[in-house]
């Protein structure tokens, strides 16, 4: 989506919804975890995906698990394109359409759909646009931050659903609400041992967030760009397929990569559908960057650099070296937490404090993930946003 039009797009948005100007913000919150409280929703459930079993087979017990909610989420989009489409019409081409897409994508991720499809019962082409849907939806924070002693922590609040429905009677995206119950924790197992573990939405075979413990840890932003997510999904839709779905890249980083070096050439140089940023963490000191992409080449990679001073990187949706939208300012707030708690105090814990920091959290957060990579832990807690609270 074009920055412009989404600028016009937040600008409408909130001139028709006023009661949300001011802007919520907030001082640094303190003392928030362990998790509790009104931002605290819920835990997040494990599963095991064996990765030694046939593609279309791998997902039956989490689908079977979760259907419900599926079924639910993938209304909702419906009852959302027919309310911008009415008579119908869009699903009915996704149901046309997107089949045959399937088949376009590379093992192991058409075998995968198709067994998700299966499995929930959900129209083939339905659970393709679901899997699309978060190449363009999603807007985040990430951060990569190193302590005085030279460990690494990384966490993230995944914000997705913008624009998708709002409910005025609950104050809450339509979406991201029906997205809650189906954030699972992934252990992704080969011979019964860890590969890597997630954190992921049942039915999407892509990765937003995840850790290869004791290596490395990534997670995904959306980039927006005038030459941004359609473009590439379009093109590819109509035949022209030689650029990589990010989150599939994600996927096969974390799947195959060895090192944090070779998981950054990885993200670095594959050819991409749409612009993204990929924030990557090592087991090193200094082992941590934002990769600001666009479809073709890496633009930048800006890294921890202790000797300046940068103990950290943060990204949410915007170029570091760019101001942020005025409208969507979620890195000042969250970069002036980091810089109140210091390196010396950085943990799991006072991240969490920064990630539940209004606007960084805000009306569209659906988890916050919290990675260790020495450790090789991974926790994730669903988040809610009361009032009052930015709708993003
Ligand atoms: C609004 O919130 C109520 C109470 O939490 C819930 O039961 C209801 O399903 C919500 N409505 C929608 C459309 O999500
Ligand atoms: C994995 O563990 C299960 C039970 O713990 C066992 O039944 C199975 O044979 C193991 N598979 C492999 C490949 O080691
Ligand atoms: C990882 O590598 C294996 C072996 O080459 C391959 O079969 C598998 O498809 C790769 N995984 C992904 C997600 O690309
Ligand atoms: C860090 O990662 C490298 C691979 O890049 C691995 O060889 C090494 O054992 C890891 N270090 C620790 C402390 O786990
Ligand atoms: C945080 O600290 C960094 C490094 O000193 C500085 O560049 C940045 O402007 C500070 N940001 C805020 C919001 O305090
Ligand atoms: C760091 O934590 C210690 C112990 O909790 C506390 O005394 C100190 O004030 C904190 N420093 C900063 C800059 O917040």
């Amino acid at each position: 989506m074009g920055r412009s039009v989404l600028l016009v797009l937040m600008a409408l948005f909130s001139v028709t919804t006023t009661q949300f100007i001011p802007p919520y913000t907030e001082d640094c919150r303190s003392g928030m975890y362990p998790p509790t409280g009104p931002t605290f929703k819920g835990g997040v459930p494990w599963y095991t995906v064996d990765l030694d079993s046939p593609p279309h087979k791998r997902w039956t017990a989490l689908i079977t698990d979760k259907k419900t909610d599926l079924v639910n989420m993938i209304q909702a989009i419906k009852d959302l394109a027919n309310a911008f489409v009415p008579s119908g019409r869009l699903i009915e081409l996704v149901d046309i359409a997107l089949p045959v897409v399937v088949d376009t994508l590379p093992y192991p991720f058409s075998d995968e759909i198709k067994g998700i499809a299966t499995t929930s019962g959900v129209p083939l082409g339905e659970v393709v646009l679901f899997n699309i849907f978060y190449e363009v939806f999603t807007v985040c924070t990430s951060v990569v931050a190193e302590d005085s002693n030279g460990e690494l922590f990384h966490g993230r609040n995944l914000d997705f659903g913008l624009f998708l429905g709002w409910d005025m009677k609950n104050k809450s995206w339509i979406i991201s609400e029906k997205l809650k119950p189906l954030v699972v924790n992934i252990d992704f197992t080969r011979n019964n041992k860890t590969v890597f573990k997630s954190t992921n939405f049942a039915g999407y075979v892509g990765m937003l967030t995840g850790i290869k413990p004791h290596i490395f840890t990534l997670t995904m932003n959306e980039r927006f760009s005038l030459d941004g997510g359609y473009i590439g999904i379009l093109e590819w839709i109509l035949g022209k397929r030689d650029g990589m779905w990010m989150s599939f890249l994600t996927r096969s980083v974390l799947e195959n990569a060895t090192s944090y070096e070779d998981a950054k050439n990885r993200l670095a140089q594959t050819k991409l559908l749409a612009p993204a940023y990929f924030i990557l963490g090592g087991n090193q000191t200094g082992q941590g960057c934002v990769i600001t992409r666009s479809r073709v080449l890496s633009l930048d990679i800006w890294e921890i650099d202790l000797k300046l001073g940068r103990w950290y990187v943060l990204e949410t949706n915007y170029d570091h070296w760019k101001e942020p939208l005025f409208l969507d300012d979620r890195r000042t707030p969250a970069m002036k937490c980091m810089n109140q708690t210091t390196q010396t105090n950085i943990s799991l814990k006072t991240m969490y404090d920064m990630l539940s920091t209004k606007p960084v959290l805000n009306k569209l957060t659906t988890y916050t993930t919290l990675m260790e990579v020495s450790k090789g832990t991974l926790e994730s807690y669903i988040r809610d946003c009361p009032d009052p609270c930015m709708p993003w």
